[in-house]
């Protein structure tokens, strides 16, 4: 596989890779209104690629209010051929380190109230029933998981993400049901993103990196601190893991 256009979505703790040149950076208003941030184009070992941080620039815009419809159909109409996102996640399972990466197989979907599809009758878009049985592109997501093995980085490649409403995080009872459902992870912002891009047929994968023990999971209860020490420590290597995907799997400038 050789990407021309890769387009990854930066989530809390990941606004950007700021040791990297900035070739290009544009505002983008689609049919759904107007991307969250400019959409860079940022180059790594001669290879162009684009990055959007999903909750802006200053970091503002929370989950529930974040225009993925835009999002994602700024980075179709740029021509991005895969989207790798990337989002902060709660451990629900007790063998999940804090911080540690995940690349979740499969998605259930909390959320509600959020401009969720194309096919909105709006007559935009054709109407359509997409399948969602496998919502992850599995090339992408076994390169990006072998990117991170290569690098010696722990990844936990079988879980499943639950996608709570937020923006506050859930009860230590919320925790345990999500457990009985089948999640072991939780966050709040895979979807609609995912189900957006399969709308418009853009293979999709989600780089989650563990910055929490879910609600009930530890002794403590969870504070912003301890969440930013762990994105610091582990961000460290999703950017390893993401440069090291551009590098074997995008195509040079
Ligand atoms: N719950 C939901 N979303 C999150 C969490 C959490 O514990 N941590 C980071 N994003």
């Amino acid at each position: 596989m050789r990407l021309k256009k890769l387009g990854i979505i930066g989530g809390t703790g990941f606004n950007g890779f700021e040791s990297l040149p900035l070739k290009d950076e544009s505002w983008q208003t689609t049919p759904y209104g107007e991307t969250s941030a400019t959409i860079d184009t940022l180059e790594y070992a001669g290879r162009s690629f684009y990055f959007l941080a999903r909750h802006g620039r200053p970091h503002q815009i929370p989950p529930h209010k974040v225009n993925y419809r835009a999002n994602v159909f700024a980075f179709k109409e740029m021509g991005v051929e895969a989207i790798i996102a990337i989002n902060a996640v709660g451990a629900i399972s007790k063998t999940l380190k804090t911080p540690q990466m995940v690349v979740p197989h499969q998605i259930i979907d909390l959320t509600h109230g959020r401009e969720h599809t194309y096919s909105d009758g709006s007559g935009l878009v054709e109407l359509q029933h997409v399948d969602f049985t496998f919502p992850y592109d599995q090339e992408i997501r076994q390169n990006i998981i072998s990117c991170a093995q290569h690098l010696n980085h722990e990844v936990e490649t079988n879980a499943v993400y639950a996608c709570t409403q937020g923006p506050r995080l859930e009860s230590a009872a919320e925790i345990d049901y999500l457990e009985t459902i089948g999640a072991h992870i939780v966050g709040m912002t895979a979807m609609p993103e995912a189900a957006l891009a399969r709308e418009l047929k853009l293979p999709y994968v989600n780089l989650c990196l563990v910055v929490n023990p879910a609600a009930g999971r530890s002794e403590k209860i969870i504070e912003m601190p301890d969440i930013k020490a762990a994105f610091e420590q582990g961000m460290v290597e999703v950017r390893a893991t993401l440069q090291a995907f551009i590098k074997n799997y995008c195509e040079a400038d």
